[in-house]
C-alpha cells in the first residue's frame, strides 16, 4: 500500500480560475471526512456535516464548477444541450442484447451538483412499498417509508408556482417540506391538454383516477408534476446544498479533481480505506480521520470500489488489481427504467404546441420571457400531468410472470403525457416538419431485468462496461406492451374525441403485440436511472455491498451514500437520493457523535 508522505497542494488552484474565487484550494493533508463526488448525494453530506464547525470536510469532484455555466442556464434545455460537452460523463452502454444489440448513450452529470445539475428536474419520492422493501431487504426498519419520510421533508422547500395560480386541489401541503434547501414547485404554465387529462380522470376514475399528490407515498393515478424548479430555476444539489455553505471555513471543495482509488492504510488486520488518491494535473493523496464517503453515483461508485480492490476478486485479479476483500456484488444487481415513447397524430392543431414550437419567433419570445421573468414555457419541465398505474385486472401478465412490484400499492408502469412535447417526442424518429402530435412517454416502474457495471481496465480513466440489461427479462417487454395498451385506452376516452388521434409512424404499423415488441426493442432507451450497484442488505447477505448503515462490508472507514445503495429501483431517483443522503448524513453524525 502506498503510504507515502503527503503532497501538499497550496498551489493547486485547480483547473478553472472561476473556482478560485468561490472555492479555495485545499490546504490540509487530512480531514475528518473526505467526500468523493459533489453530486446529488455528496452535497447533502457536505452541507449537513459542515453545519458543525468542529467537523472538517473535503469534497473532491471530477467535474467543474456549475456556477454560471452557460449550457446549464436554461434548465429545461440542459439535458439535451449538454450531450457533447465536458459537463457530462458521455458514457455508452455495451450492446444491449435484448435491444437488437444497440448501444445507448448513457450520460451522467460531471459538474458540481452531479446529475441533479443536468437532469429533467422531476421530483418524485416513489411509493411507500418501495421503501418498505428497502427495510425488508436490509433488515432495518430505519429504511421504511415511515422512517425515511421525515428526511424527505428535510430536503424540500415547496414554493408557489411562478404564475401564482391557485394550487388548491393540486397537491397536499401536509406531505411537503417548507424549509429545506431544494425549492420544489408545481409547474407554472398551462398546456392545452391539461383540461383533457383532468376530464379523463373524471369520466373514467376507475381506470384513470386523479391523485392529489404523487409524493404522499401513494403515487397511483394521475397527478400534477412536482419539480425542483422553484422560482423558475433549477435547484440542483449544488444550488441548494453546496453554494450557500461555501463560506464555511471547515469545508473545502476541489473541482476538476478525479479520484483514482481509495487506499488501504492498514496492511495487517481489517482493511482501512481512509486514504484517497486523486488526480488534478498531477497525483495527490489525502486522508480521512473519520470516514471516506463515496458519493460518485451508481456508475462511478462501483468503479472506484473495484479500482480500490473491493469487488469480485477473480475479475479484479485478471485486470492486475490486488483484491482487498472479495465483494462479489459490487457492480451487480444494476437496475434502470426502460423508456419508450408512442406518438399519435391529430388533424386538429388546437390542442398541441407543435406549430408554435416550429415558430422560431414564438420560441425566442418564450426564451426571452424566461430570461427576463423566469416564467413561461421554459420555467417548467414541459409536462404538467403524469401518472403511475397498475395493470388492470383484465391483464393476464401475472399468469406468466411473478409481479416484481414491491406491493399492491406500487405501480407497474409510468406514463408521462408530454405537453411541451405534444410536439413530438420519439427516441427513434426525427421531429416532423408539419402536423400535430401527442406523445405518451412510458416506463416500466419495477423492471425484472438486472445489469451490471464492470471494470475493463485498471486505468481509472477508462470507462467501465455499463450494461443495464434492458429487457433481458421477458417481463419487462410484456410490461412495456401493457403500458402501450394503457396509454391507448387513455387516449380512447371520450375527452380526446375531437383530436381524432391516429397512431403515428412505426406505431401505426405495429398492429399486433409481436410488432409492438419489435418496435420496443428497436426504440427503447434509458430513463437515466441507474441504481443498486453497491446495494444495501442485511449483514448475513453476501449479495449486499453495504450494511444498513451504508458502511462497506469487510473494511473500515468507508461508507457509500448515493443511488448505488438502493436495494431496488424506485421513482425518478433524485428525491429518493436526497432522502437517502439526508438519512445517511444523520447516520454519520450518530456514528461519530457529532
Ligand atoms: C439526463 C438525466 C435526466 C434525469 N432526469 C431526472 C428527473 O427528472 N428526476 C429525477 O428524479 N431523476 C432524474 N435523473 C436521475 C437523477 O438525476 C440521478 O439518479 C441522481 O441525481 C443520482 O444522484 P447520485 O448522487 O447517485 O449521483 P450524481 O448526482 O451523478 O453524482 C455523482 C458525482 O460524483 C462525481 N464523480 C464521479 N466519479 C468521480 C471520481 N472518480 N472522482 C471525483 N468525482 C467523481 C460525478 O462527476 C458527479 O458529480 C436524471 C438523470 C439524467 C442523467
Ligand atoms: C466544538 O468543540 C468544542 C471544543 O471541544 C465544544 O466546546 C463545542 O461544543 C463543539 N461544538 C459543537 C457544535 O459540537
Ligand atoms: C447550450 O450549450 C452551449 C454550450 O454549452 C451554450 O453556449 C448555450 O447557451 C446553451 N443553450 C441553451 C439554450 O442553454
Ligand atoms: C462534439 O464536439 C466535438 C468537438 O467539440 C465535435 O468535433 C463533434 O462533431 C461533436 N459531436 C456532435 C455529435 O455534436
Ligand atoms: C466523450 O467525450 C470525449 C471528449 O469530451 C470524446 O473524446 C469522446 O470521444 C466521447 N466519447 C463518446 C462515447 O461520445
Ligand atoms: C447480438 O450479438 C450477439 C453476439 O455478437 C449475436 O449472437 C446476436 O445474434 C446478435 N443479435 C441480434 C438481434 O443482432
Ligand atoms: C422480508 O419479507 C419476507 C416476506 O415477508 C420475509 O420472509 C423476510 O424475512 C423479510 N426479510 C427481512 C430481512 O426482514
Ligand atoms: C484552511 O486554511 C484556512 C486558513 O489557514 C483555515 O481558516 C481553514 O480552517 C482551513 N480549512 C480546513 C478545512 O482545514
Ligand atoms: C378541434 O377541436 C375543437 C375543440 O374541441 C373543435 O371545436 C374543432 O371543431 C376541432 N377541429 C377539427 C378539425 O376537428
Ligand atoms: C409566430 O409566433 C409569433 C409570436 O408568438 C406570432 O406573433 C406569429 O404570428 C407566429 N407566426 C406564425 C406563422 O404562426
Ligand atoms: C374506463 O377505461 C377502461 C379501460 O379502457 C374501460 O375498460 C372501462 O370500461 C372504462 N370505464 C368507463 C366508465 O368508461
Ligand atoms: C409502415 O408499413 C408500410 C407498409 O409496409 C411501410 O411502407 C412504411 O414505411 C411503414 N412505416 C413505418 C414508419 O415504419
Amino acid at each position: 500500500m502506498v503510504l507515502t508522505a503527503l503532497v501538499l497542494l497550496i498551489s493547486i488552484a485547480c483547473g478553472s480560475a472561476r473556482l478560485v474565487d468561490s472555492i479555495h484550494a485545499i490546504n490540509e493533508s487530512s480531514y475528518d471526512f473526505v467526500v468523493v463526488g459533489a453530486g446529488t448525494a455528496g452535497n447533502v453530506l457536505v452541507n449537513r456535516l459542515t453545519a458543525n464547525p468542529n467537523v472538517s470536510v473535503l469534497v473532491i469532484e471530477s467535474g467543474e464548477n456549475d456556477d454560471g455555466v452557460e449550457g446549464l442556464i436554461v434548465p429545461f434545455l440542459a439535458p439535451d444541450n449538454l450531450s457533447n460537452t465536458s459537463l457530462i460523463w458521455n458514457y455508452t452502454t455495451v450492446p444491449q442484447t435484448a435491444l437488437d444489440n444497440r448501444t445507448l448513450a448513457y450520460q451522467r452529470g460531471r459538474v458540481l451538483g452531479g446529475s441533479s445539475s443536468i437532469n429533467f428536474m422531476f421530483y418524485t419520492r416513489g411509493p411507500r412499498a418501495d421503501f418498505d422493501r428497502f427495510a425488508n431487504f436490509s433488515g432495518d426498519e430505519g429504511w421504511s417509508w415511515d422512517s425515511v419520510f421525515p428526511f424527505m421533508l428535510e430536503d424540500e422547500d415547496l414554493v408557489p408556482p411562478v404564475d401564482g395560480h391557485d394550487t388548491a386541489g393540486e397537491f397536499n401541503p401536509a406531505v411537503h417540506g417548507t424549509s429545506g434547501p431544494i425549492q420544489t414547485t408545481l409547474t407554472g404554465t398551462s398546456f392545452p391538454t391539461d383540461s383533457l387529462i383532468l376530464q379523463t380522470t373524471s369520466v373514467n376514475s376507475t381506470a384513470f383516477p386523479f391523485n392529489i399528490d404523487v409524493n404522499s407515498g401513494d403515487p397511483l393515478g394521475i397527478s400534477w408534476v412536482q419539480t425542483d424548479t422553484g422560482g423558475g430555476i433549477r435547484h440542483s444539489s449544488a444550488v441548494g446544498y453546496l453554494h450557500p455553505v461555501l463560506t464555511r471555513v471547515n469545508l473545502e471543495v476541489i473541482a476538476n479533481a478525479h479520484v483514482t482509488r481509495l487506499l488501504n492504510i492498514k496492511s495487517r488486520q481489517e482493511p482501512d480505506m481512509r486514504g484517497v488518491a486523486f488526480y488534478s494535473r498531477s497525483g495527490f493523496v489525502v486522508y480521512a480521520r473519520k470516514e471516506v464517503i463515496l458519493a460518485a453515483g451508481a456508475i462511478n461508485t462501483p468503479q472506484l470500489l473495484m479500482l480500490s480492490g473491493i469487488g469480485p476478486s477473480a475479475e479484479l485479479e485478471s485486470l492486475g488489481i490486488t483484491p482487498v476483500i472479495d465483494s462479489p456484488a459490487v457492480g451487480q444487481h444494476m437496475q434502470d427504467h426502460p423508456l419508450f415513447a408512442v406518438v399519435w397524430s391529430s388533424p386538429n392543431s388546437s390542442f398541441t404546441l407543435d406549430a408554435s414550437l416550429r415558430n422560431t419567433t414564438f420560441v425566442a419570445d418564450a426564451l426571452e420571457e424566461w430570461v427576463t421573468s423566469k416564467t413561461g414555457l421554459f420555467s417548467g419541465v414541459g409536462t404538467n400531468l403524469f401518472g403511475w398505474f397498475r395493470f388492470p385486472p383484465s391483464s393476464n401478465i401475472f399468469s406468466e410472470f411473478k409481479d416484481p412490484a414491491a406491493g399492491p400499492t406500487a405501480p407497474h408502469v409510468e406514463i408521462i403525457f408530454n405537453a411541451l412535447q405534444n410536439q413530438f417526442r420519439s427516441f427513434a424518429q426525427p421531429i416532423p416538419d408539419k402536423g400535430s402530435y401527442l406523445t405518451a412517454t412510458l416506463a416500466v416502474s419495477s423492471p425484472a431485468s438486472r445489469g451490471s457495471v464492470k471494470l475493463t481496465s485498471s486505468n481509472p480513466f477508462t470507462f467501465p462496461a455499463i450494461d443495464p440489461g434492458f429487457l433481458t427479462h421477458p417481463y419487462d417487454l410484456a410490461a412495456m406492451i401493457e403500458a402501450i395498451h394503457i396509454a391507448d385506452d387513455f387516449f380512447s376516452q371520450s375527452p380526446w374525441a375531437d383530436l381524432q388521434l391516429l397512431p403515428f409512424g412505426a406505431f401505426a404499423n405495429a398492429t399486433t403485440d409481436d410488432l409492438l415488441a419489435s418496435m420496443i426493442r428497436s426504440e427503447v432507451t434509458t430513463f437515466w436511472h441507474p441504481c443498486c450497484t453497491a446495494r444495501m442488505g442485511a449483514n448475513s447477505d453476501s449479495s449486499a455491498v453495504v450494511d444498513s448503515n451504508l458502511l462497506v462490508k469487510g473494511v473500515n472507514g468507508l461508507r457509500v451514500v448515493d443511488a448505488s445503495v438502493m436495494a431496488s429501483l424506485t421513482a425518478h431517483l433524485q428525491a429518493p437520493v436526497y432522502a437517502i443522503a439526508e438519512r445517511g448524513a444523520a447516520l454519520v453524525k450518530l456514528a461519530w457523535d457529532i
